[in-house]
């Protein structure tokens, strides 16, 4: 397995909007190898996901490991979303802080919807759905932008709240926030 290079904002392989992956590529090794250096790369630099633009392959791939941040200690296994799509179960949205590998130093509040259900592949290429809530809906909204070719700046309703990482655990940090 490798760790793999992080594109940053600008680079325009985070503004495509990512292919689908086929259904019968997904077995094969190349996916299978990227899937992994993919979640290497994400635990390398301790992100809650990583999609595969992030990494400078246009493809509807997105990992997923909230181990920090997670509600109340709750912690998710590790999920690998292929070709995802999301339905919104409530409209209401709910605000908080974000920050991203591809941005890094900084964080922003973003709006996100509170409940979503979740269609994909997992990485063995079975068919997978189901609902996701809260801080684990908010990841699966920020990584499947990705493949949209959108960062959390775009959803962001403005830039008062952005913040550099140093100013934040300063002024905005709350004690229960890891
Ligand atoms: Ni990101």
């Amino acid at each position: 397995m490798s760790i793999l290079k992080v594109a940053k904002l600008g680079n325009p392989v985070l503004r495509e909007v990512a292919p689908l992956v086929p259904a019968d590529a997904i077995k094969g090794q190349e996916i299978q190898r990227l899937v992994q250096d993919m979640v290497e790369t994400m635990r390398e630099y301790g992100g809650v996901g990583l999609a595969a633009p992030q990494v400078h392959r246009s493809l509807q791939i997105a990992v997923i490991e909230e181990l920090e941040g997670s509600e109340k200690g709750r912690k998710a296994a590790l999920q690998v979303l292929i070709n995802p799509t999301l339905t919104i179960l409530a409209e209401r949205l709910e605000e908080d802080w974000e920050g991203c590998l591809s941005i890094p130093d900084l964080r922003g509040r973003v709006p996100r919807y509170q409940e979503i259900r979740v269609q994909a592949r997992d990485h063995t290429g079975r068919k997978v759905e189901f609902k996701a809530k809260g801080f684990h809906a908010r990841v699966i909204q920020h990584e499947h932008d990705h493949l949209l070719g959108k960062v959390f700046f775009d959803r962001m309703r403005n830039f008062e709240s952005l913040t550099y990482l140093r100013e934040f655990s300063r002024y905005w940090k709350k004690e229960d926030d890891v």
